[in-house]
C-alpha cells in the first residue's frame, strides 16, 4: 500500500509553456513521490538539446525517442511525469498514459502560452516567424486530444503554482484517488515570523 489510494503514477499533459514541469515538481513534493520530466530525460540520453536534435535528426526521430521514454516512465510507480507537449500525438503514448497513469491536462489558451513563451528559444516548433499563429494551430490540433486523454483538466489561467497544485490535489482527493491526510497544505508562516 503506497498510502495514495488507487493511483501509482500521475502524468501532466498540455501545451508547451503550460507549467507541466513546474507544477509536476511541486506535486511530486506534496505526494512524496519522485518527479520526471520526459524532455529532460531525453536530453540527458541524447547528450544535446531537443532543439539541436530536431535540427539534426528531425521530428520523427524525436517522437520515437519520446515514445520509448513515455513507455518507460509510465511503468514507474510513485512518479509524477511532466510529458512533452507533443507526447499525446502517437496513439501508443495515448494508450499508455491513459491506462497506466492518472492524466491531468493543464489547460492554457494560446494567447496565455504566447505571453509566457514569446522570448523562448528552446522549443523547436516555435522558432517561426509567427509563434502565436503556430501556438493557435497546435492548440486546435491538440486540445481535443488532451481533453480526450485526461482524467482531469485544470485551468492554469493566472493562479500561482501553489494554487494549481492544490487544485490538482483537491480533484484527486474528491475522486478518491489519494488520501487527503497524506497531503496537508503547507502551513503559512505566522505574521510575525521572520522572512527568509
Ligand atoms: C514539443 C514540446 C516540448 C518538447 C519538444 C516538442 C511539442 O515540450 O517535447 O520541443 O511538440 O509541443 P514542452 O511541452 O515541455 O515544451
Amino acid at each position: 500500500m503506497n498510502g495514495n489510494a488507487g493511483i501509482t503514477a500521475l502524468a501532466l499533459v498540455g501545451m508547451p509553456g503550460g507549467g507541466k514541469s513546474t507544477v509536476g515538481r511541486q506535486l511530486a513534493k506534496r505526494l512524496s513521490w519522485s518527479f520526471a520530466d520526459s524532455d529532460a530525460l531525453i536530453e540527458k540520453r541524447i547528450g544535446t538539446s531537443i532543439r539541436s536534435f530536431f535540427e539534426r535528426e528531425g521530428e520523427k526521430a524525436f517522437r520515437e525517442l519520446e515514445s520509448s521514454v513515455v513507455d518507460e516512465l509510465t511503468l514507474t510507480t510513485r512518479l509524477v511525469i511532466a510529458t512533452g507537449g507533443g507526447a499525446v500525438l502517437k496513439p501508443e503514448n495515448q494508450q499508455r498514459l491513459n491506462t497506466r497513469c492518472r492524466v491531468i491536462y493543464l489547460h492554457s489558451s494560446p494567447e496565455e502560452l504566447y505571453r509566457r513563451l514569446r522570448h523562448d528559444s528552446s522549443r523547436p516548433l516555435l522558432q517561426v516567424a509567427d509563434p502565436l499563429a503556430k501556438l493557435r494551430e497546435l492548440y486546435q490540433q491538440r486540445d481535443p486530444l488532451y481533453r480526450r486523454l485526461a482524467h482531469f483538466t485544470v485551468e492554469t489561467g493566472r493562479p500561482s503554482v501553489a494554487a494549481l497544485v492544490n487544485t490538482v490535489l483537491m480533484q484527486l482527493e474528491l475522486a478518491g484517488e489519494i488520501d487527503p491526510t497524506l497531503t496537508p497544505s503547507p502551513v503559512d508562516p505566522s505574521p510575525g515570523a521572520p522572512e527568509r
